[in-house]
C-alpha cells in the first residue's frame, strides 16, 4: 500500500510547527520595536500651523528669550503658547503690513486666539510640571533640542515613559550639565546656566519613579 503521506510532510509540518511557536514572539518583538520608533512617537513631524512663525528669526536674529513668550515655564506646569497680544507688542509696529502676519492681525482685532496646533501633547494621565524641570536648572533645548535652529518646532525626544524615567533614574547624567549649558547658552535656550550642584535633585530618585509621581 502506498504511504497515505509523502515523505516530505514530515518537513512541512516541522515547518508548519516552528511557525507556529516563533511567530508570537517574533510578532511581540517587532511591536515592542515598533513602539520605540519615531513613527509611533510622531518625532520630527514638522507640524503645520496657521501663521509661519519661525522660531528661528525670533529666537536668533531678534535674540528673543524663550521665557519672554513661554512666560509660564518657570513658575507654572505649563510653558504655554504667548497670546497674540504679545505678538502685536511688536507687530503692531514691525512688518505690520505683513501679509504673513494677515492672521495675528486679524486674531488680535477679532479678540479670538490663534488656533496654533499642538506639537507636544501628553496623554491626560501623565502629569507634567515645567517649573520643577526649569527652576532645577535642566534648559529647555535638553527636552525640545535646538528649537533656534527649527523653521517649525518638531519633537525630538519620544516622550514616552522610559525616557522620563531614564533621567529621573540617573538625573546625574543630564544636566548637573553646566557645561553642556554654558556651551550652547548663546544661542538662547531659556533658563541661564546654574552650577552643577544645583541641579541635582533634591528629593530622593525613588520619588521621582513612584508611579504617582507622574499618574496622579
Ligand atoms: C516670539 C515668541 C516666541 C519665542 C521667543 C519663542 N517661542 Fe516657542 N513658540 C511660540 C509660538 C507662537 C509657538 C506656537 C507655534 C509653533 O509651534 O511654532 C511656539 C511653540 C513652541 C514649542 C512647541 C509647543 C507645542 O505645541 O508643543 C516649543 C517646544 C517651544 N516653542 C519652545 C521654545 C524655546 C525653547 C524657545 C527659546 C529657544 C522659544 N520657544 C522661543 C513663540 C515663541
Ligand atoms: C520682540 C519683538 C517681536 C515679537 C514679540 C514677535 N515678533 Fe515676529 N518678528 C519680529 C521681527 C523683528 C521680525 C522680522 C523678521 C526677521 O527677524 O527676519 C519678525 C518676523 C515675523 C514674521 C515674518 C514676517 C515676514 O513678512 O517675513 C512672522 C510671521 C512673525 N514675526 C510672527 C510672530 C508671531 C506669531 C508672534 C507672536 C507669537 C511674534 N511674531 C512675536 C519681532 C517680534
Ligand atoms: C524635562 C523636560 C522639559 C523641559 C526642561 C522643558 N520642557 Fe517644554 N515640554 C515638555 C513636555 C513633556 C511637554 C508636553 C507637556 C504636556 O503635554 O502636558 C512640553 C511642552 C511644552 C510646550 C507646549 C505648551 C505646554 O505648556 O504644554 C511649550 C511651549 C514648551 N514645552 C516650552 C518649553 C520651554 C520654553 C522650556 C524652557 C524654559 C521648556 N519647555 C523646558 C518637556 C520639557
Ligand atoms: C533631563 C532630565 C529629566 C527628564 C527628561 C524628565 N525629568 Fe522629571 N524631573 C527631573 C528632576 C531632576 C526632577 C527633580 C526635581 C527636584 O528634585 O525637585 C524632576 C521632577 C519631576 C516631577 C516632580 C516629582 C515630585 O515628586 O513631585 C514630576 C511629576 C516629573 N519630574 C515628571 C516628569 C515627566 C512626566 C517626564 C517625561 C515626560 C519627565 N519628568 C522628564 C528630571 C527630568
Ligand atoms: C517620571 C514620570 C512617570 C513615572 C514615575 C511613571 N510613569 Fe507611567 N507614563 C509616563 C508617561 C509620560 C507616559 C506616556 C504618556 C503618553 O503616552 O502621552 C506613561 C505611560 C504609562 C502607561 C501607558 C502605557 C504606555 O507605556 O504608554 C502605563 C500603563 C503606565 N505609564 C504605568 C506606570 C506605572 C505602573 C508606573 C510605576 C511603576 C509608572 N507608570 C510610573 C510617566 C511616568
Amino acid at each position: 500500500m502506498a504511504a497515505l503521506f509523502p515523505k516530505r510532510s514530515n518537513t512541512v509540518f516541522r515547518l508548519l510547527l516552528a511557525l507556529m511557536v516563533l511567530t508570537p514572539p517574533a510578532a511581540f518583538v517587532a511591536l515592542m520595536v515598533y513602539v520605540r520608533t519615531p513613527w509611533n512617537t510622531d518625532q520630527y513631524v514638522r507640524v503645520d500651523q496657521p501663521v509661519e512663525f519661525d522660531h528661528r528669526h525670533h529666537v536668533v536674529d531678534d535674540e528673543i528669550e524663550c521665557l519672554y513668550c513661554h512666560r509660564d515655564a518657570e513658575t507654572s506646569a505649563n510653558a504655554g503658547i504667548p497670546a497674540t497680544d504679545v505678538c502685536m507688542g511688536c507687530h503692531a509696529q514691525v512688518w505690520n503690513e505683513s501679509p504673513l502676519l494677515e492672521p495675528v492681525r486679524r486674531s488680535y482685532f477679532a479678540n479670538r486666539p490663534i488656533p496654533w496646533n499642538r506639537v507636544h501633547n501628553l496623554a491626560d494621565f501623565a502629569y507634567f510640571n515645567h517649573a520643577v524641570h526649569v527652576q532645577r536648572g535642566i534648559g529647555c533645548v535638553q527636552c525640545h533640542g535646538r528649537v533656534d535652529q527649527m523653521a517649525r518646532i518638531e519633537k525630538v525626544e519620544s516622550l514616552q515613559m522610559r525616557w522620563c524615567l531614564e533621567c529621573h533614574r540617573h538625573p546625574d547624567r543630564y544636566p548637573g550639565n553646566a557645561a553642556v549649558q554654558a556651551a550652547s547658552y548663546d544661542v538662547f535656550w531659556g533658563t541661564p546656566p546654574r552650577p552643577a550642584d544645583e541641579v541635582k535633585t533634591v528629593r530622593a530618585i525613588t520619588s521621582l519613579t513612584t508611579c504617582t509621581a507622574c499618574h496622579r
